[in-house]
Formats: structure tokens, sequence, C-alpha cells
């Protein structure tokens, strides 16, 4: 069965309390039940994570080497920062779509820059939750085709 890891930055556990109206009302939970849900009417394995440390994002993205066959990453605020999530990125291999809810080009210059978005095959951003509910329709389109 394709296998497909979802993984969330620092404080997207707050989804539904923080700036709700830039990330929207929809708790992570809720998010990842929908993923989980599509996923397993495709036939797709679906494995949710979340840290609001770099040092684990990056043990966690390099871990999906070998193991699954497409990642969803919304890094957060390490997108603007961190070269170690991109080479992770990078390290993995495995295909990788980045997803932000909000739209980075509307807000602060200084999350006009992603460290990964040169290394991943796309971005959603700026459609709130339903950004990851479209990746994983790209990504189990790309892994099982239409049903
Ligand atoms: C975010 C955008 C980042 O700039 C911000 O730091 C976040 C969330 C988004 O999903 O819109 O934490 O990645």
């Amino acid at each position: 069965m394709p296998r497909v890891k979802v993984i969330h930055g620092p404080l997207l556990d707050r989804l539904g309390e923080r700036e709700t109206d830039l990330y929207g009302t929809e708790p992570l939970d809720e998010i990842t039940a929908s993923l989980v849900a599509m996923g397993k009417a495709a036939g797709v394995e679906v494995d949710s994570y979340q840290s609001n440390h770099e040092g684990d994002l990056v043990t966690e993205i390099a871990a999906c080497r070998g193991q699954y066959d497409f990642l969803i990453l919304n890094p957060a605020a390490y997108s603007h920062t961190s070269v170690a999530i991109r080479d992770a990125v990078v390290f993995c291999a495995v295909p990788t779509v980045e997803v932000h809810l909000s739209n980075l080009w509307a807000r602060e210059t200084f999350r006009h820059e992603s460290t990964i978005s040169r290394v991943v095959v796309g971005r959603i951003e700026g459609l709130g939750p339903e950004g990851y509910r479209l990746a994983m329709r790209y990504a189990i389109e790309r892994l099982v085709g239409h049903e």
C-alpha cells in the first residue's frame, strides 16, 4: 500500500486557536482525520507528525527515506530559516508538496522566501486547511491514479 507522510512545523498543533483570521478555525486533528479518510478511501496509508522543534522535524523528514512514497510538508516558521529542513527534504528523496495555510506573498517580506521551495515538486498556499486536502488529492492521483 502506498504511504504518505504529512509533517507540520511549530504551532500548527494550535490551529483553531491561533490567528484564526490567517489560519482558519479547523483544528489539526480534524485536518489529519480528513486526510486519513481520503487515504483510506483510495487505499493509501497516511501518517501525520507535528513538532515545534527543528531537529525533531529534520529527524522525521530524514526517516521518510525509503519508507514513504510522498510527503506533504508545512515547516511553518522554519520554512523561512531552516537550511537543515531543506537538506532533509533533499536527503529523504521523497516527492514533496509544500503547503502553507496563508498566502505568504500577501504577508511580511520575511515570509516570501522558503528554503524548501526549490526542492519540492510544488507548492499550495493561501487556501487554508483545504490546501492539505488538495495536496492529498494530488498525492493519491500520483500514487494510485484514478479509482
Ligand atoms: C505558515 C506560514 C508561516 O510563515 C508561519 O510562520 C506559520 C504558518 C502557513 O501555513 O501559512 O507558522 O507556514
